[in-house]
């Protein structure tokens, strides 16, 4: 294999310059971007573009993402710097992993897999708290080119029964329990439920045992100290694929029940990665950062293990919250112990820290001389907590716009390239190789300013979505057949004169949750399960603190008559139903009963009036409403908060 490592470093660039030669010449630019990562076979094209509008990059290359983030590290004398912190205050510990021993965690772990029967294109379920071990899963897939879905673990067994059937792994990786901040959660009995309900059965189930809890194992499952043991099972080297191989599958929310199995290749995703982590955030090889996502998300896959680890820098891995961990100085400690260059989190995370500590006294505890930006993520940045953490940390607090099908930033303020003027409300400008336009209905391009649904002209840069796992058409039929030579990206906004980005949130029913993607189907499909419900509406209302929490309206069956104390038995149940089918994530809590949804002629439920409404707007309702007075009925109990 080629041992080229560049440094990259770009800072002192051109921004508009590195953006031109991104869309004038992205053979080019991706190319020379390539260069960054070791290949075994280099590749001599970047774009395939003859399946249009499904591209793929880097068609002949081929290379082992493992072997990238691992061995060419030890390789090149990174062996003895910690690769990946863990710091567990729910479970009051702490581990470092040198690149030479998460190395060799991850070969015996593909030897495990490899032993369980896992190989090449072959797929694994990781369901998993935020252990290293979730990692060194992840990173033993990609060590055999088997391919990964790991599957956030506050969602509940319904949710990761359909992930499990859709994706259909040999293996399901997972462990004992999780800890969250007031309980311990027994994991082994959600996946056990979650396997019966499955069409699909995966031959084993490979289990972590944590002191906190022990679970009971059954026959297909096996213990993955044993599994690890030295000497158990012979090491695995890695394997070369093909830079269009898939990497990994990870499930978002859609607006059904049926979440959409986001499909990342290998090569493109490698080059972006490596090339975003000095480029857009101004981390290289030996810097320390710290990403306080879940590896369940997209921020994780990306900012938590890739990213950071084919840069060759230090990644923290936190198990814990911003807040009540034990205090609202959590993070600010981890940069401190750590000498964090930058922190990558959620704003509903800085909004708890600001809720609980408003003068920032947990803050001014703490040494932050390493810090050099904060960078925020996966909801819109309100003004406020901009300002209070910029003017609490003193360095620039950086918004940047993407989605779990994008893999990595749409817009941001590229720091390593040339730090632009942040401007509160934007996450600044279009990252190199996204061509952002904002269309009308009509899908012609809007003056600068004007509002629109935010569309990248196709083809997207590398790193981003080539397909749905197994379903080309859905891909096709959900985001390239609105507008042609556009992938749509579900949300509203606009782009200025300056070519600043401003997004105002989903034009679909697709809820925020404190910075969790949730869909309004999986939840309907929760409430309607219920014996009493004849029809019921989810939408996602603004929130002080998570941004969106849900809100649903429930509709009896014909003939259920309740009083007041059965009518709040029936809110307990439904909530419980969403808590048991969906997840504690969602954090359903306001439910209420009424006579009617309003629909339009087609039967089309009004969410989103409904949802303005409820945000004390003045919404205009649609001329295609079946039954006005339904909705003026409505009105009343929705502006009750
Ligand atoms: N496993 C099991 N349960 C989980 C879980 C997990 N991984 N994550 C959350 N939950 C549960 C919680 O225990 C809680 O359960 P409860 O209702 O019984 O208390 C519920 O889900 C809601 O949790 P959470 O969303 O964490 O809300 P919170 O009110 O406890 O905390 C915040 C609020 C803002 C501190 C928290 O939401 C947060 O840290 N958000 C940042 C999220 C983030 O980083 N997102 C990544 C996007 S980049
Ligand atoms: P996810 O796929 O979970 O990352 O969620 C993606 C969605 O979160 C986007 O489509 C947006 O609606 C929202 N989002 C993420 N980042 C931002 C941001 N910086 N500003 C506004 N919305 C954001």
């Amino acid at each position: 294999m080629d041992s080229r490592t560049t440094a990259g470093h770009t800072t002192g660039q051109d921004y508009r310059e590195v953006y031109r030669r991104s869309t004038e010449d992205p053979e080019g630019f991706w190319l020379e971007a390539a260069e960054l990562i070791d290949w075994h076979r280099r590749p001599t094209r970047a774009l395939d573009d003859s399946a249009a509008p499904l591209y793929r990059w880097f068609p002949d290359g081929e290379l082992n993402v493992c072997f990238n983030a691992l061995d060419r590290h030890v390789i090149h004398g990174r062996a003895d710097q910690v690769a990946l912190v863990h710091d567990s205050p729910v479970t009051d510990s702490r581990r470092e992993y040198t690149y030479a021993q998460l190395l060799d965690e991850v070969a015996r772990c593909a030897g495990g897999l490899r032993a369980l029967g896992v190989g090449k294109g072959d797929t694994v379920v990781i369901y998993m708290p935020m252990v290293p071990e979730a990692v060194i899963a992840m990173l033993a897939c990609a060590r055999l080119g088997a391919v990964h879905s790991v599957v956030f673990g506050g969602f509940a067994p319904a949710e990761l029964a359909v992930r499990i059937e859709d994706v259909a792994p040999k293996v399901v990786v997972s462990a004992s329990c999780g800890v969250e901040r007031t309980r311990v959660i027994p994991y082994k009995p959600m996946l056990d439920e979650a396997i019966s309900r499955s069409a699909h059965t995966p031959d084993h189930c490979l289990i972590l045992q944590r002191e906190q809890h022990t679970a009971e194992l059954g026959e297909r499952d096996v213990d993955w100290a044993t599994l690890m043991t030295p000497g158990a099972v012979e090491p695995a080297g890695w394997t070369p694929v093909a830079a269009t191989d898939p990497l990994y599958v990870l499930y978002t929310s859609g607006t059904t029940g049926r979440p959409k199995g986001i499909v990342r290749d290998t090569g493109g995703y490698a080059v972006a990665m490596r090339w975003s982590m000095e480029s857009l955030y101004g981390i290289g090889p030996g810097d320390t950062w710290f990403c306080a996502s879940d590896v369940g998300w997209v921020v994780g896959h990306s900012y938590i293990v890739y990213g950071p680890l084919l840069t060759g820098a230090t990644t923290v891995l936190y198990e814990g919250k911003p807040v009540g961990t034990p205090n609202p100085g959590a993070f600010w400690r981890i940069v401190e112990e750590y000498g964090a260059k930058a922190l990558f989190t959620a704003p509903t995370a800085i909004r708890a820290i600001t809720k609980e500590d408003p003068e920032g006294e947990h803050l001014g505890r703490h040494d932050l001389s390493t810090l050099q930006h904060l960078f925020l993520a996966g909801e819109r940045l309100d003004p406020d907590t901009w300002r209070w953490a910029t003017d609490q940390l003193g360095v620039p607090v950086v918004d940047n716009w993407w989605q779990t099908e994008t893999g990595w930033p749409i817009a941001t303020n590229p720091v390593g390239i040339e730090p632009l003027e942040i401007r509160p409300g934007s996450p600044t400008v279009a990252t190199p190789g996204y061509r952002i336009e904002v269309l009308d209905e009509r899908g012609d391009q809007v003056e600068p300013g004007t509002e629109g649904a935010i569309c990248l002209r196709l083809p997207m840069p590398p790193g981003t979505l080539p397909t749905l796992w197994g379903d080309d058409e859905r891909y096709v039929s959900s985001y390239l057949s609105a507008y042609p030579e556009h992938y749509l990206t579900g949300d509203g906004g606009m782009v200025d004169a300056d070519g600043y980005v401003y997004v105002m949130g989903r034009t679909d029913d697709v809820l925020n949750v404190a910075g969790h993607r949730l869909s309004s189907g999986s939840m309907e499909e929760a409430l309607a399960g219920h014996p009493q419900v004849a029809e019921c509406a989810v939408m996602g209302v603004a929130d002080p603190l998570k941004g969106q929490v849900p809100r649903a309206l429930v509709v009896l069956k014909d003939g259920v008559e309740l009083d007041e104390a059965g009518v709040d038995q029936l809110v307990q149940e439904l909530v419980q139903r969403v808590r048991d089918e969906v997840g504690a994530v969602a954090a359903l809590k306001q439910v209420d009963v009424v006579g009617a949804l309003p629909k339009t002629r087609s039967g089309k439920i009004l969410r989103k009036t409904m949802r303005q409404l409820a945000d004390g707007e003045d919404p205009v309702v649609p001329s295609t409403i079946e039954d006005p007075a339904v909705l003026e009925a409505l009105a009343p109990v929705l502006r009750r908060s």
